[in-house]
C-alpha cells in the first residue's frame, strides 16, 4: 500500500506523467529492500484503481486520466463517499455496546464498563477549587485562550512528567478534551493520508484503536505478555512492516493490567529510533499501580522527539472533567497544536483552572491514596474470587489499572462465553474490540473499578457457573 500510495502521489504531483513507464518491478523491489511480490501487488492494486496500465512484455505505464462522459460534470465522477473499509471498521465498539445493553437484565452485575468508582470522585474538594477559580481569577482568565492550555496546569503536568525522569517544559504540553481527543489529534497529524500502518500492542485500548480505525489504517499487532509489549516481536514487526506509528500503553495496560519492564521501555525507544517510528505512549492509569513501581515513561529515553505521551485524567480524577493531555517535542509539537486549534480552539479554561487549584492543594495526594487503596482491595477481591470460581483459569493479577484479562480455554469461544455470562446475570467485555486486527485468542475483559467487593464476588460466582456449563 505504501508503494501504491507513493506512485499515486507521484502521479498527482505531476512527477509521473500519463504514458510514462513505471520502474520495472525487480529493480524497484531491490531498491526498496522488499519482496518482488510486494511490488507486484502494489502494481496490481494501481491497475485495479485504473492508475496504471500493464502491457505484457513491455512494462507498466501511467494511465491517461479518466475522461468525463459527454455532458457529465467533471466534478460528479465520484460523489459517493468511499465507505467500504470505514463502514466495516465503524463497528469496533458500537455493536458491543448495543449487545451489552440488550443483555442487561434486571439485577445483572456489570464487569464490562472499565469505569472508575464514583465514590472516589473528589467532588467537594473540586467544587471548592471551582468556586475559588470563579472568585479569584480575573475575568480575563475566561477570555479566548491559546490552544495549548492553561499555563499553570501545563507547568504542573510537565512537572509531573519531570519527576518521572522526562525532560518536558510547560510549552510542550497540550491540554486536550480527554485522552480520546489527544489520540484523535495524533491521528490527524500522523495518519491523515489514510492507509498508514500502525503497530499496536495486542490487545490494546479499544477507544484509541477506534480513532485509528477512522483513518482507515492497516494494523500490525505486536505480542505482549505480563511484562508488557515483547521487544523481540517489536523488532520483527518494525523491520518487516515499517509502521508510521507505534501505540503502547506501558503502565496500567487496558485491558490486561500489565506493567512494562523498565528495561523493555529503553529497548522500545531504541528500536523506534532504529526503524524511524513515532511512538504514542498512553500513560493513562500510572497513578493506579498496586505492585512494584511504574517504569519511567518511554519519553525518559527519547533523544530525538519521536515519543508522544498522552494521558487521561478521567480515572484519576473523574471522567466528566474531559481532561487529558499530550506531551510532544520538536517538529511534532506545532502540527499537534494546530490540530487542537482546528478541532475545538481550546479546552475549557474554567475546568483547567479548577483542576490546577485542586491538584495544587493537599486534597490531591489524599485522593490518590484513597482511590488506590479502594481499587487494590477490589482487584484482590476479584482475583481471589476468580481463583476459587474458575479453578482452570490462568489469571494474571493486574499490576495496575482497573481491568483484568481472562484468557479462555480453546474449546470456549468468546461469543459463547459472553452470551452464557449474560444469561447468568453477569456482563463482560468480549476480547475482539481490543485486538487491533479484531482477531485473537478467545478472552474476556473484566473490570473491577466501579464494582463493590460483594458484587465482584457474586459476579465471579455467576461467571464460574456460566463458563462451567461450557467446559
Ligand atoms: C488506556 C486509556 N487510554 C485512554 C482513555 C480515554 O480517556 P478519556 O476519558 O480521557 O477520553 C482511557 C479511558 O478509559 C484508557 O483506559
Amino acid at each position: 500500500m505504501q508503494i501504491a500510495d507513493g506512485v499515486v502521489e507521484a502521479i498527482e504531483s505531476g512527477l509521473l506523467v500519463p504514458g510514462e513507464r513505471l520502474p520495472p518491478m525487480r529493480p524497484l523491489a531491490a531498491r526498496l529492500s522488499c519482496g518482488l511480490v510486494t511490488v507486484s501487488q502494489a502494481y496490481e492494486l494501481l491497475a485495479a484503481q485504473g492508475r496504471i496500465t500493464t502491457r505484457v512484455g513491455r512494462g507498466s505505464f501511467v494511465a491517461e486520466p479518466a475522461k468525463a462522459e459527454a455532458g457529465e460534470s467533471p466534478f460528479m465522477t465520484r460523489w459517493e463517499p468511499d465507505l467500504g473499509r470505514l463502514a466495516m471498521r465503524g463497528e469496533r465498539m458500537e455493536g458491543v455496546l448495543e449487545e451489552l445493553s440488550r443483555a442487561s437484565i434486571p439485577g445483572a452485575i456489570s464487569l464490562a464498563t472499565g469505569h472508575p468508582a464514583p465514590e472516589t470522585f473528589p467532588l467537594s474538594d473540586f467544587g471548592r477549587a471551582l468556586a475559588r477559580t470563579l472568585a479569584e481569577d480575573p475575568p480575563e482568565a475566561m477570555q479566548y485562550r491559546a490552544a495549548r492550555g492553561d499555563d499553570d496546569l501545563c507547568e504542573m503536568l510537565a512537572a509531573g512528567l519531570r519527576t518521572r525522569g522526562c525532560r518536558v517544559a510547560a510549552d510542550e504540553i497540550i491540554v486536550c478534551s480527554g485522552a480520546q481527543q489527544a489520540a484523535d489529534l495524533v491521528a490527524t497529524v500522523l495518519l491523515a493520508r489514510g492507509r498508514e500502518v500502525v503497530a499496536s500492542e495486542s490487545p490494546a485500548y479499544a477507544g484509541t484503536l477506534g480513532v485509528f480505525d477512522a483513518r482507515a489504517v492497516s494494523y500490525v499487532a505486536v505480542a505482549s505478555d505480563r511484562d508488557g509489549i515483547r521487544v523481540d516481536d517489536l523488532d520483527r514487526v518494525l523491520a518487516e512492516y515499517r509502521p508510521r506509528l507505534l501505540y503502547v500503553n506501558p503502565v496500567a495496560q487496558n485491558p490486561t493490567g500489565a506493567m512494562l519492564l523498565e528495561r523493555r521501555a529503553r529497548r522500545i525507544v531504541e528500536l523506534a529510533r532504529r526503524y524511524d517510528v513515532v511512538v504514542l505512549e498512553d500513560q493513562t492509569g500510572h497513578a493506579q499501580v498496586y505492585e512494584g513501581r511504574a517504569p519511567s515513561p518511554l519519553l525518559a529515553y527519547d533523544t530525538d522527539g519521536r515519543v508522544i505521551v498522552m494521558e487521561s485524567l478521567s480515572k484519576t480524577v473523574f471522567p466528566a472533567l474531559r481532561i487529558g493531555y499530550l506531551a510532544a517535542k520538536g517538529p511534532l509539537l506545532e502540527p499537534l497544536v494546530h490540530a487542537k486549534m482546528r478541532a475545538d480552539s481550546f479546552t475549557s479554561t474554567l475546568t483547567q483552572r479548577a483542576l490546577w487549584r485542586f491538584m495544587a492543594g493537599p486534597a490531591w495526594a489524599r485522593h490518590l491514596r484513597h482511590s488506590r487503596h479502594l481499587y487494590r482491595a477490589r482487584r484482590d477481591a476479584l482475583v481471589e474470587a476468580l481463583t476459587v470460581e474458575l479453578p482452570w483459569a490462568r489469571i494474571a493479577p493486574p499490576a495496575a489499572g482497573l481491568t483484568l484479562w481472562l484468557p479462555l480455554p480453546a474449546r470456549i469461544s468468546t461469543r459463547a462465553a459472553f452470551e452464557a455470562a449474560a444469561r447468568e446475570g453477569v456482563l463482560v467485555m468480549p476480547a475482539e474490540p481490543y485486538y487491533p486486527t479484531r482477531q485473537g485468542p478467545a478472552a474476556l475483559r473484566l473490570s473491577f473499578g466501579d464494582v463493590p467487593e460483594e458484587s465482584l464476588r457474586e459476579g465471579a460466582a455467576r461467571l464460574g457457573r456460566a463458563l462451567g456449563r461450557l467446559m
